[in-house]
């Protein structure tokens, strides 16, 4: 069964032809290429893009989205295999999965890790049980990596700078006034290095590497692809002669489950906020970001505003990419091949 997880289990063609196929559907968004077809959209944590566009893509396509909220409007999920099932959690993820399998034709699943032991998220081990389980393919609306996001911002790159290969991608951190899921940096270092771009993590210290599954993956993508990744703590380097500016706060992984210990190590560094002043080190870098975004917190007024900020579209392409995802996953396969 071919589901949409994490990237790293994609080749870089394969990704580029659902990047190329968003192109052609942003030119032609309504059919019915997808008549009859339905999917569930799971969502354990809040949104406003994923949601919104998912259901709005699948609308375009002629396809069903039905919005499940385990816990709120439907039945609290177990995902552990093996336990008793005596706290609040009504059924379990094999039921749960096996009966969206009969009904639908991919299941989606948003489910951010727990911020209490790094070692257990770490394993994904969430969005691995509805994978097991079903029968139709599992698309992953973040966990730990968000590759949703990914193919937005890189459609979004391609759109703005054309070929990636040898261009500066600066990911940094910054502040903000809790410690954050670190999905969408892992995804942004993971799609960056696949497409052979000079990148560099901007971090305000060491504690704020991430894990090292997603160093490794990207350091490994990166000699594959004929890209670079550099990992700076100094401001200027990281912005000097930059092409793409992509801003994201996260939680340092040491201190992960300790919020009260983090927000001290957090306390200097509110100055990686990104403002006009370090936008103009760059080689007339684009900015953007996932969203949502606290202004004159992770980017001032001045850089959400100005016209090489280029969020929207990043957002607006979430639509297009995940049209092509489902198309790719829930359409009728081309020679019987999904591979
Ligand atoms: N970027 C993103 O996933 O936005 P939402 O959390 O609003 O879905």
């Amino acid at each position: 069964m071919k589901h949409f997880l994490s990237t790293i289990d994609y080749k870089r063609e394969q990704i580029q032809a659902l990047l190329d196929q968003a192109a052609e559907l942003r030119k032609a968004p309504v059919s019915r290429a997808l008549a009859g077809k339905t999917i569930a959209l799971l969502f354990l944590n809040p949104s406003l893009r994923t949601r919104s566009s998912f259901e709005i893509g699948a609308f375009q396509l002629g396809a069903h989205a039905v919005v499940l909220e385990p816990g709120k409007g439907a039945w609290g999920i177990e995902f552990e295999t093996g336990v008793v099932m005596d706290s609040d959690s009504e059924e379990h993820i094999s039921e749960v999965a096996g009966v969206l399998s009969r009904y639908c034709d991919a299941i989606a699943l948003r489910a951010f890790p727990l911020f209490k032991n790094w070692q257990v998220d770490r394993q994904d081990a969430i969005i691995k049980a509805l994978a097991s389980h079903a029968t139709v393919p599992v698309i992953n609306m973040e966990t730990i990596v968000h590759p949703c996001q990914e193919l937005a911002l890189m459609r979004t790159l391609q759109d703005h700078l054309g070929a990636p290969d040898g261009r500066k991608f600066v990911l940094t951190w910054t502040w903000h006034p809790k410690p954050l899921n670190t999905a969408v940096a892992n995804s942004a270092l993971l799609i960056a290095t696949k497409f052979g771009m000079d990148v560099t993590l901007l971090i305000p210290d060491d504690a704020y590497r991430l894990d090292p599954q997603f160093m490794h993956a990207a350091a490994a993508q990166a000699r594959q692809s004929g890209g670079r990744l550099e990992v700076t703590t100094d401001i200027e380097h990281g912005y000097r002669d930059a092409d793409w500016v992509y801003a994201k706060s996260w939680g340092a992984l040491g201190h992960y489950g300790k919020p009260d210990q983090e927000a001290q190590l957090r306390a200097p560094f509110r100055h990686f906020m990104v403002d006009g002043a370090k936008m103009a080190m760059t080689r007339q870098a684009r900015f953007s970001h996932c969203l949502p975004l606290r202004r004159n917190i992770k980017a001032t007024d001045e850089v959400m505003d100005a016209d090489y900020c280029v969020a929207l579209d990043e957002a607006e392409n979430r639509l297009h990419t995940q049209k092509a995802l489902m198309l790719d996953l829930m359409g009728e396969p081309v020679n019987g091949d999904r591979s």
